[in-house]
């Protein structure tokens, strides 16, 4: 779809339009707004708080939690103004809305969306970084959104690889769940950009044969991802490693890219290093953005999520070299294919999974 551009002859009414602008606008800065009232609520464990004990007054909830009651009042009330808290009066009692728990508590929920508030709190810490980068070309490290980044980031992707991984999308990856579930010939596994690891310890958890790598250029996610690895009781089958592209372990038999190809700074170099470091018969699994197949204005939410998270955080973050790819969020199918012909491989096919935000690309060697 394109946009048509208005000329003189095309009759056009301003005043709708500027009125729906304004008021689009409005929304988003009053959902803004929202969003770091949500990542206050989070962040201090109030709404579990309320989930705990429903019927809750203000006073109470800042007692529990040792907060400051003037605060937590706006809060609630503020809460309950926005419709994520039922109010009742006379004294008023606070009582979770539906769907809150599954939307803003449960870690593990898959409709937990709750990193989504943390995120416009770490662009804002990088925004002056940012508008400086649009003058000089410069990127901003990852390292510099700050560690609330990291777990946002994974905390985002963490339920679909809980639920998901291991129970659709291998199974839907046509010989990859019996090559995982070899006994006779354990796999190695890599999950290259991991971030805090949990794509890797659902991949330990559910082929107990595997032995499993997980690889990320970012110190603190590695930090997070060894951490979560231990609490899952993941063992030595599993380890993790701070590695800057393709990593030193030879004989790889699946390769995994969640969520992370577009970020790289040299995607196509990394690829084709990787591709040295691949068994013969070895693959690799791509899950990244499901972008439209073309450029495509105006663009449906998705494609406005990703295209808003490609100027905040994903280009920056792929141009801390000067001599980057730089390929924004928005992967395309037909970038896809094309970096990987240019690393070597002889296939790249998208995989038949249906999935609202993801594609899922295998390449062969
Ligand atoms: C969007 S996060 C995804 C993390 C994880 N795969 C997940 O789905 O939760 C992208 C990750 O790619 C990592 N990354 C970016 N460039 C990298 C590189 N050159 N080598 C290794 N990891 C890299 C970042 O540090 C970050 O952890």
């Amino acid at each position: 779809m394109t946009t048509t551009v208005p000329d003189e002859s095309t009759a056009i009414d301003l005043t709708t339009q500027v009125d729906e602008l304004a008021g689009r606008l409005l929304e988003a800065g009053v959902g803004a707004l929202e969003l770091f009232t949500i990542a206050i609520g989070d962040a201090l464990g109030l709404y579990r708080a309320v989930g705990e004990s429903p019927s809750s007054t203000a006073a109470e909830l800042a007692e529990r939690l040792s907060l400051d009651l003037r605060y937590v009042t706006e809060w609630c009330d503020q809460q309950a103004i926005a419709g994520l808290l039922l109010a009742s009066s006379d004294p008023r009692r606070f009582t979770l809305a539906p769907g809150v728990t599954e939307v803003l508590v449960d870690p593990l929920s898959p409709a937990y969306l709750a990193p989504v508030a943390r995120f416009p709190g770490c662009v804002g810490d990088v925004l002056p970084a940012l508008i400086d980068g649009f003058r000089t070309g410069a990127g901003v490290p990852y390292a510099d959104y700050g560690p609330a980044a990291v777990a946002a980031q994974a905390a985002i992707n963490r339920p679909s690889f809980v639920h998901a991984l291991a129970q659709e999308w291998v199974p839907a990856i046509p010989g990859l769940e019996a090559r995982l579930q070899d006994t006779s010939r354990p796999a190695v596994v890599a999950d290259i950009g991991c971030g805090a690891g949990w794509a890797t310890i659902a991949l330990a958890a559910a082929y107990p044969a595997i032995s499993a790598y997980g690889f990320d250029a970012d110190a603190a996610s590695i930090e997070q991802a060894r951490a979560n690895a231990a609490e899952a009781g993941a063992g030595d089958r599993l380890r993790f490693e701070l590695v800057d592209g393709a990593p030193p372990v030879d004989g790889i038999d699946v390769a995994f890219f969640f969520e992370c190809l577009h970020d790289m700074a040299h995607p196509t170099d990394v690829l084709r290093q990787l591709r040295a470091s691949l068994a013969d018969d070895g693959c690799v699994i791509v899950m990244d953005e499901r972008a439209a197949d073309d450029f495509t204005a105006p663009g449906d939410l998705i494609e406005r999520y990703l295209a808003s998270s490609s100027v905040t955080w994903c280009l920056p973050q792929s141009r801390t070299d000067a001599d980057s790819e730089a390929l924004g969020t928005l992967l395309r199918p037909a970038t896809m294919t094309r970096i990987a012909a240019d690393a070597g491989y002889a296939s790249c096919e998208i995989v038949a999974i249906e999935h609202p935000v993801w594609r899922f690309y295998r390449l062969e060697r």
